[in-house]
């Protein structure tokens, strides 16, 4: 189906947790979140396939699930398997902090899950415990090996560049892409929820970030990606570049967004949602309108750093990115 602005939108985000088991900085208050919501208050599983049902009649053929952290909800691995049953759905994907994967990559790959990102954003296990406030890098490097040996394809890493902090590993994080075939992208920070109020010298955009890395190749790209793709000379994955800010990747977007708490957002960076966890408990005949009268409130694109951007209700952790 086709939004307002003649995009199509094919790609729906699921978080199906806003818990998570690391607190990383920018993303998650140190306490968690602050209500832990009661388990009516969260779609099931079953709920959810319902909606990707409906969703698949209207022209979704794409699913991510993000969180929180989606591999800490118990029973990820059969709703991965329910939804690739779904007709019409032929791509599943998850955006993963990697701490479990070591141990499901190989359920998840039966259960037909074809893509991971990852967010690692430092290789240094000090400073990942730092930003992560906890976090053990050895398992999310334990879990990238791991889903390499699988032969899981693509993996992707995102790893935030914060001033101050991590810019110094610039070339390391790029340097992963010779040997494997990795994507490394490198994402903006973005000044939501926790990173709201941060200085703007923690802020390094990606233009300054391409220019340290110096020589590559520039990659055809698919306009509904978020990333700008490039190759290091002689590498066998890519570096890409995301900049949800500075971007023109509204005009194609694609994408709706689910929240475990039965919201539909139209855009990431808007507070405009609509409820869909009354109509799937007590309408589900009424889901495709419902689906259909969300992609229609889809803005054109975001407001932010203008004087029509609102602040954010929610933290990244319970939209998934
Ligand atoms: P694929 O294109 O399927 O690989 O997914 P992705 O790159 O969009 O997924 P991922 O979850 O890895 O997100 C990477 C970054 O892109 C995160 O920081 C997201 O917040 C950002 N991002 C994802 N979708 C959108 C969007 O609709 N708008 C904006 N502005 N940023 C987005
Ligand atoms: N700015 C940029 N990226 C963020 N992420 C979470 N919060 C922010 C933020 N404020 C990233 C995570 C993850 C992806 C889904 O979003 O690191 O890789
Ligand atoms: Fe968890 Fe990802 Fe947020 Fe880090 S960025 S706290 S891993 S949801």
């Amino acid at each position: 189906m086709k939004d307002l602005y003649q995009r199509k939108i094919n790609y729906m985000r699921i978080s199906v947790t806003d818990l998570c088991n690391l607190r990383c900085q920018y993303c998650m208050p140190e306490a968690g979140i602050a209500d832990k919501k009661h388990h009516k208050e969260i779609l099931s599983f079953e709920e959810m396939a319902e909606i990707v049902k409906a969703a698949a009649k209207i022209g979704v053929n794409k699913i991510r699930i993000t969180g929180g952290e989606p591999l800490v909800r118990k029973g990820i691995v059969n709703f991965i398997s329910t939804i690739s049953q779904i007709d019409g759905i032929n791509d599943i994907a998850i955006t993963t902090n990697g701490l479990l994967l070591k141990e499901m990559a190989k359920d998840l790959k039966e259960a037909g899950l074809k893509r991971l990102n990852i967010s690692i954003d430092t290789l240094k296990p000090d400073r990942f415990k730092e930003i992560t406030r906890g976090g053990d890098l050895s398992r999310v490097l334990d879990g990238i090996q791991e889903a390499l040996r699988l032969q899981m394809k693509p993996i992707k890493l995102n790893a935030v560049v914060i001033g101050g902090f991590n810019e110094d590993e610039i070339q390391d994080l790029v340097r992963l892409t010779m040997a494997d075939d990795i994507d490394v992208r490198f994402i903006e920070l973005m000044p939501i929820g926790e990173a709201s109020n941060w200085a703007k010298e923690r802020f390094i955009s990606n233009e300054e970030i391409k220019n340290r890395i110096g020589d590559m190749m520039a990659l055809e790209g698919d306009p509904s990606s978020p990333a700008k793709y490039y190759r290091l000379p002689r590498a066998k994955g890519r570096v890409g570049f995301i900049n949800p800010i500075s971007s023109h990747f509204c005009e194609s977007c694609n994408r709706i967004r689910l929240t475990s708490d039965g919201k539909l957002k139209p855009c990431l960076h808007s507070n405009q949602e609509v409820d869909i966890m009354d109509i799937v408990r007590r309408n589900p005949s009424e889901l495709q309108q419902v689906l259909e009268r969300a992609i229609l409130l889809k803005p054109e694109k975001h407001y932010l750093y203008t004087t029509q951007h609102e602040i954010g209700h929610r933290n990244m952790s319970e939209i998934g990115g």
